[in-house]
Formats: structure tokens, C-alpha cells, sequence
């Protein structure tokens, strides 16, 4: 087996060659494409695997998913669709295209197109190579700009001088592969995307194209670093008009940044963080509610993550306040704390500066979050009580007590229990 292809673990290239029987099957070519290729070749693990096909995508997909005998998304309107193997492969499929933009920042016009075509028109040159999985060239590399190169000697470039404005979210692209690999943005690619800056591109891009690049920065391994690069060369006013990181941000996201890590170390069990929402909290910190909600709204934040944002930017103020009282019992704190998101506690925890309020997150993250009762419902009937809503209340007031210390052991429990139950019968 050829070069590259080589590298991949046995289960991929079994699936790479189910690929190749499909396209032959239907008189296609079928290529592996972008990230994949260019995280093989670096020997970083990226399961996503980008298929382009010389033919009709969707055609293809059909066959595959029969193959497979997984599931083909169709996405008609754009020929693509994804294919998910019973083995929980997620294989994207496009057919080649050859795109022509007309105006800056708007969507190309598409056409069915050769590889060579569809490599032209992508972003970089690290994400512009395929690798032939057809059966006749199975694991052939087509590099036609010297992509290897910049790959090896680490260097972000454009493949075309109007790159940045056909598409200006390729300006958050650039910085986040940049910082991602630890490569540099080669100075004429630089030189273009400060023109763009100059020229305010991402205010003219659709708006949900630049959240959806957002996101994925935040989402990165080390956002602070695409942050400060992005604040260096195009700064932040593009989320919100005068909207400007000064050395407190950058204090907020650093904070964030350790809380997370010490929130994974410490407590590797609780569910995992959604970490972008609290850099992104940390982002806007200095926009009011209405504010944040405008920039909901104008970058088409879906409903949920809406909701989520505000409830962290409203949420958060009120704990620090609550958690700020003196003399609170501790099944006090958990009351207030337990139905709350972890991003909602930790950002309280990190913004209120406060010793006291920090220790009481971490005593209910440690304690009362972890206390478990052990009478049931069955201990309940057992004391000759009917079933009811009082047995939730009652079962939940047994929590309060052991949070508050004021219970300790399964007899505390079953003694607390009859002695309710006695009230409850007299
Ligand atoms: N692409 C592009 N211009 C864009 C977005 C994507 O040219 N604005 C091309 C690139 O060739 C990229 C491919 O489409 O490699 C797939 O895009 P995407 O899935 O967003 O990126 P990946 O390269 O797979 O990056 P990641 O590892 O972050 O998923």
C-alpha cells in the first residue's frame, strides 16, 4: 500500500478501500481531501474523513451507505451528505466543484469540477491536497502547490490574493491553524489579511459563518492564543461595536482558562465543561445583558445556546451575590447551586474575587454535590406511609439534613424518617 494511507489504522483503511469499490462501482474517482490529509500527514489522529469525488456526490453516498450499511444525510442542494458508519465513522462526501465568487464575502456560485479544481479553491495550502482512493490510484498524493512544504516548515498560506475577501472567515481560519499547530501565517498572507482587517471583512460576512468560526476557536485546545492573535490583527469590535480586550479581559480568560484545568484534574467524573461558552462569557464580560442579547440575535445563535448565554451572563451575578451572604447553611448553598450549569458556577467562582465565595463553590462541588442519601421510598412505605408528593419532599428534606451535617449515618436517616412519620400520623 502507497505512502500516507500506510500510516492509518487498519479499520480506516478497510473503510478508505469500501470507498474505492463504491466509486468504481458508479464510474468516479474518489479522493480523500483537506483536514484529513493534512492531519495525516502530520500524524495527528483526525477521524473526520473529507471525501471529494469526480462524479455525483450524493450517488456515491447512496452507494457507500449501502455498503455499509450505515446512514447517507443528504444535502441536496449543495451535493454533499454524510455517511455514518455502523462503526461510528462520520465520512463527509462532496462532489468536486469548481466555485467563482462574484462579490466579496458572498457564497461562490458551484460547479461540478476535477480535483485539481476543487483544491484551487480552498483556503490554505496545508488543507489543499488530496490523496487518491480510487482503485487504480489507491494512495497516490496530489500536492500541486508545494503543500508538503509549508506542512514541514510550518507556514499558513492563501493559495490566491483575493482568498481572505471571497471568504473572510478564512481570517479566524488562519489564526486558529495557525495557533493550533504552532506555524506562522507567512508574511504576504499576513500582509492580506491585515488588508481585510483594514477593510472590516468579517462586518460584511454572513453572520452565522463567523459565530460558527467563533465557536470553533473557542473550542480549540488553547483559545487564549487564537484570542490574542485575532485581537492583534483584527481586534474584537466585530462582535460587538466598541467592544475592546484590555489587560482584564485577558485576566478573565486566563482565570477561566485555570479553572478549567483545575475543574478537569480535580473532579474527572462530573460531566465534561462546554469550555467555549465560558471563554466566550469571558469575551463579553463588559457588555450588559441587552447588550449580549443583541449579539445573540445579530449572529444567529441558535435557541438554546441563546438561552444559555444570557442564563450564564444573569446567573452569574446572582451567585456571587447569594454566595457573598453571611452565616449561609450549607443546605442553603447547595440549593441555590444545585440547579445551575457547572459553566455558571465555575464564572461565578472565578469572577467574584472573593476567598469566601470560592471556598463554598469548591465545598459544594466536593460535599454537598456528592451527598447521597440511603432511604428510598420503600423505607418510607415501610413506616406505614401511602405514596405521594411528600415522599419526594420528604426524601429531599433527609438530603438537607445530611448536607447540613445535622444527619450522618443510615439510622440517623430511618430515626429522621419515622420521627416525620409520627408527626404525620398524630
Ligand atoms: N475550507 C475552505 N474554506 C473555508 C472552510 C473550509 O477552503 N472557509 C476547506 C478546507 O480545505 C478545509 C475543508 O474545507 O480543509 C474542510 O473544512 P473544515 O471541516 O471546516 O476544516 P478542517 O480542515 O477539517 O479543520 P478541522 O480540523 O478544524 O476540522
Amino acid at each position: 500500500m502507497r505512502g500516507y494511507i500506510g500510516k492509518l489504522p487498519k479499520d480506516v483503511v478497510g473503510l478508505l478501500k469500501i470507498c474505492a469499490d463504491a466509486a468504481e462501482g458508479l464510474g468516479f474517482r474518489a479522493y480523500v481531501v483537506g483536514g484529513f490529509v493534512r492531519d495525516l500527514i502530520l500524524g495527528v489522529r483526525n477521524l473526520d474523513v473529507d471525501i471529494a469525488i469526480e462524479g455525483g456526490g450524493i450517488a456515491f453516498a447512496d452507494e457507500l451507505s449501502k455498503k455499509l450499511g450505515g446512514e447517507a444525510v443528504r444535502h441536496k442542494h449543495f451535493g454533499t451528505a454524510t455517511v455514518v458508519s455502523k462503526d461510528g465513522f462520520k465520512i463527509d462526501i462532496a462532489t468536486a466543484r469548481k466555485e467563482s465568487y462574484h462579490a466579496p464575502a458572498q457564497l461562490p456560485t458551484v460547479k461540478p469540477g476535477l480535483i485539481e479544481d476543487d483544491l484551487k479553491r480552498r483556503d490554505f495550502t496545508i488543507n489543499a491536497m488530496a490523496i487518491d482512493i480510487s482503485r487504480s490510484g489507491f494512495g497516490r498524493l496530489l500536492d500541486l502547490f508545494d503543500c508538503r512544504e509549508d506542512l514541514k516548515t510550518g507556514k499558513i498560506r492563501v493559495l490566491h490574493d483575493r482568498s481572505f475577501i471571497d471568504d473572510p472567515t478564512r481570517i479566524m481560519r488562519a489564526v486558529r491553524f495557525e495557533q493550533r499547530y504552532d506555524f506562522r501565517i507567512e508574511p504576504r498572507t499576513e500582509t492580506l489579511l491585515r488588508e481585510a482587517a483594514e477593510l472590516k471583512m468579517l462586518d460584511i460576512v454572513q453572520k452565522h459563518r463567523v459565530r460558527d468560526e467563533l465557536m470553533l476557536m473557542l473550542k480549540e485546545d488553547e483559545p487564549i492564543r487564537c484570542i490574542k492573535r485575532l485581537n492583534n490583527i483584527y481586534g474584537f469590535s466585530f462582535l460587538h461595536p466598541g467592544l475592546k480586550l484590555d489587560n482584564n479581559i485577558f485576566g478573565l480568560l486566563k482565570d477561566v482558562g485555570g479553572v478549567i484545568t483545575w475543574f478537569r484534574k480535580r473532579f474527572p467524573s462530573k460531566r465534561p465543561l462546554d469550555t467555549w461558552l465560558m471563554y466566550l462569557m469571558a469575551l463579553l464580560d463588559r457588555l450588559s445583558v441587552p447588550a449580549v442579547n443583541v449579539v445573540c440575535g445579530h449572529f444567529a445563535f441558535r435557541r438554546g445556546e441563546t438561552k444559555r448565554i444570557i442564563s450564564c451572563k444573569k446567573d452569574v451575578n446572582s451567585v456571587i451575590g447569594f454566595l457573598k451572604k453571611k452565616g449561609l447553611r450549607p443546605y442553603l448553598i447547595y440549593k441555590k447551586l444545585e440547579p445551575l450549569t457547572y459553566e455558571v458556577i465555575l464564572l461565578a467562582y472565578v469572577k467574584s474575587g472573593s476567598k469566601a465565595v470560592k471556598q463554598r463553590v469548591v465545598d459544594f462541588l466536593s460535599s454537598y454535590n456528592e451527598t447521597r442519601i440511603s432511604v428510598s421510598g420503600e423505607d418510607i412505605r415501610a413506616i406505614g406511609l401511602s405514596p405521594g408528593p411528600r415522599f419526594k419532599k420528604m426524601l429531599e428534606e433527609i438530603l438537607f439534613a445530611k448536607i447540613d451535617g445535622r444527619i450522618k449515618t443510615r439510622k440517623d436517616e430511618l430515626d429522621y424518617l419515622r420521627r416525620k412519620g409520627k408527626a404525620k400520623n398524630r
